[in-house]
């Protein structure tokens, strides 16, 4: 893959996506960082290989597609400190939750950008994102930027208006499914499994049944059911979980998500 990548922020996000790049195989000459210390750039080149520095004008201009993985409440002074090394073609692609493609090109006025919302699975390839396009986004940037959150993970070019919503389903997804990691693994254990044997059997149930959901076109509601005989034990968890409110939980866990998504693009 000949275009140049560069990432700016390499925090949990911003690794994400260097390493998901270059595992689906992006050469190390294509991917650039943009950091805060001489530190970390130094680590990253020695522990990546790629090219990082903390100056813009090394490392931004000819990058074809310049990805935003910072904090949003840094994301204003990031672009400011980019802004006149872009190369006028370049699109910019902000990962930053909440924050809008009005509030980005009110500073890069001209300038193509990507407004998208990834998660962490990114690392290992199984990433997904949604994507809104900005008002002087080609067809053929928005190709670009697209290719870089492919080699990641799937991808969805989406209306504005649903990214704080992918923000608390996806963008926050993984950390629901590791919490309900950890409870399970403590239940086990308490249920008589040693901690080994509780994280092989809970893993590999996540992962078993997150490959029966994308994998077999059956719904969630079916695949359960299966799962679910009359009387049998599952029925009873199901119905604890149910009693507890567990739907009613989950639903104001994502509502809380995507407001504090708003409340971060508004810079709260
Ligand atoms: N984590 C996720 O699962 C996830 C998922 C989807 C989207 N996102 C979005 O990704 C963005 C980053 O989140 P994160 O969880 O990766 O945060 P993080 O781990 O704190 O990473 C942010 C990184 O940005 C760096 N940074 C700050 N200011 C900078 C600057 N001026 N120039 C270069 N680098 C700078 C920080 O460096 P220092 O350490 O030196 O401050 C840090 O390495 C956020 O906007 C978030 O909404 C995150």
């Amino acid at each position: 893959m000949s275009l140049n990548v560069t990432v700016v922020g390499v925090g949990a996000m911003g690794e994400a996506i260097v390493r998901g790049l270059l595992a689906s195989g992006w050469e190390t000459d294509g991917v650039d960082a943009l950091v805060r210390s001489p530190d970390q750039a130094a680590r990253l080149a020695e522990s990546l290989g790629i090219r990082a520095d903390v100056e813009p004008g090394v490392v931004i201009p000819g990058s074809a597609v310049v990805v935003i993985a910072v904090k949003p409440k840094n994301v204003p002074d990031v672009l400011h400190g980019i802004a006149a090394h872009l190369d006028r073609d370049s699109v910019v692609v902000s990962v930053a939750a909440g924050v809008t493609l009005d509030s980005i090109e009110s500073i890069l006025v001209d300038q193509a950008v990507v407004r998208s919302m990834p998660n962490t699975p990114a690392i290992v390839g199984e990433g997904v994102a949604g994507a809104a396009v900005g008002h002087h986004t080609t067809d053929a940037q928005l190709e670009q930027a697209i290719s870089v959150l492919e080699a990641v993970g799937a991808v969805e070019v989406l209306d504005e208006s649903v990214l704080d919503a992918v923000t608390a389903v996806s963008g926050t997804g993984p950390a629901y499914v590791f919490l309900l990691a950890e409870a399970l693994i403590e239940a086990a254990i308490r249920e008589g499994m040693s901690r080994r044997v509780a994280e092989t059997f809970v893993h590999q149930t996540i992962r078993g049944a997150g490959h029966l959901l994308t994998e077999t076109g059956v719904g969630a509601p079916r695949l359960r059911s299966q799962v679910t005989s009359p009387g049998g034990t599952t029925a009873a968890a199901v119905h604890v979980l149910e009693e507890r409110g567990f739907r009613a939980l989950v639903e104001d866990a994502v509502r809380a998500a995507a407001k504090r998504a708003r409340e971060l693009g508004a810079g709260e």
